[in-house]
């Protein structure tokens, strides 16, 4: 069985104060939370706080971004190496807003997965359609493309310790979720694809959507065999809606 992940990402929000407000709030109200991954996304300057003040709770703590050398004259760039002194453990690698304003490819993703792999965080691998190629019919096109590039040359022996994310670009902050059975089909052609990569190996991994996800279509969502969590970005900023989510059931 899957034990589902439900990921915040916070993007461009909250200082390093309001990431520990937000995680002193937050952490009473999911002790109680069982046969759930919960993981916090802040920005660079909040995930040395955030995972102090998460210790010994079980909560992961994922980058929004990562660069795939290990050192070097990268100006702007943060390495593995730092983000897991600072106490990170999974980082969300190829975000739709990385790919549509910082041009970053398949092939970016795909090293940045590589690195990841290698340090000892878990990459979550985010994909997903624009408008336009939903409309064109071909949203199994670009999310094919963009699997199979961001996960060329992964071998098997690492498949749990990914975790893909379906995003959907016109349903990211427009209140626009995609419907359950629309979300759950391109799941299962993911979870296809990833067992022509990796065979058996494919049904351990987590596949989350993103988009819109918020306290009262979360449990819709998550009926479905192949949505195995979610990325969560506006309702993750508030300790009591990202506590609904996470504890939906
Ligand atoms: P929203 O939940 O705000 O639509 O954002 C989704 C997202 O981009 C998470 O990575």
């Amino acid at each position: 069985m899957r034990v589902p992940v439900i990921a915040g990402n916070w993007k461009m929000y909250k200082t390093a104060a309001e990431a520990a407000a937000f995680v002193r709030a937050f952490l009473p109200l999911v002790s109680g939370a069982r046969e759930v991954e919960i993981v916090l996304a802040p920005p660079y300057t909040s995930i040395g706080a955030v995972a102090r003040l998460v210790q010994g709770s079980g909560i992961g703590v994922a980058s929004q971004n990562v660069h795939f050398e290990d050192e070097g004259a990268f100006t702007g760039e943060v390495s593995t190496a730092m983000l897991k002194e600072a106490g990170a453990t999974h980082c969300i690698v190829g975000h739709s807003e990385r790919r549509q304003y910082y041009a970053e490819t398949d092939d970016a993703a795909n090293r940045k997965v590589r690195a990841a792999l290698a340090a000892g965080l878990s990459p979550i691998l985010c994909m997903g359609e624009m408008l336009p190629d939903r409309e064109a019919g071909k949203t199994f096109d670009v999310v094919g493309r963009q699997v199979a590039g961001g996960l060329k040359e992964i071998p098997a022996a690492d498949a749990a310790r990914i975790i893909v994310a379906y995003e959907p670009v016109w349903a990211i902050g427009t209140g626009k979720t995609a419907t359950p059975a629309q979300a759950q089909e391109v799941h299962a052609f993911l979870r296809g694809r990833l067992k022509e990569l990796w065979g058996g190996a494919a049904d351990s991994v987590r596949i989350l959507y993103g988009g819109s996800v918020k306290p009262d279509n979360i449990a819709a969502l998550m009926a479905n065999e192949d949505i195995d969590g979610a990325l969560v970005g506006g309702a993750s900023l508030s300790p009591e809606s990202f506590a609904k989510i996470v504890t939906f059931h």
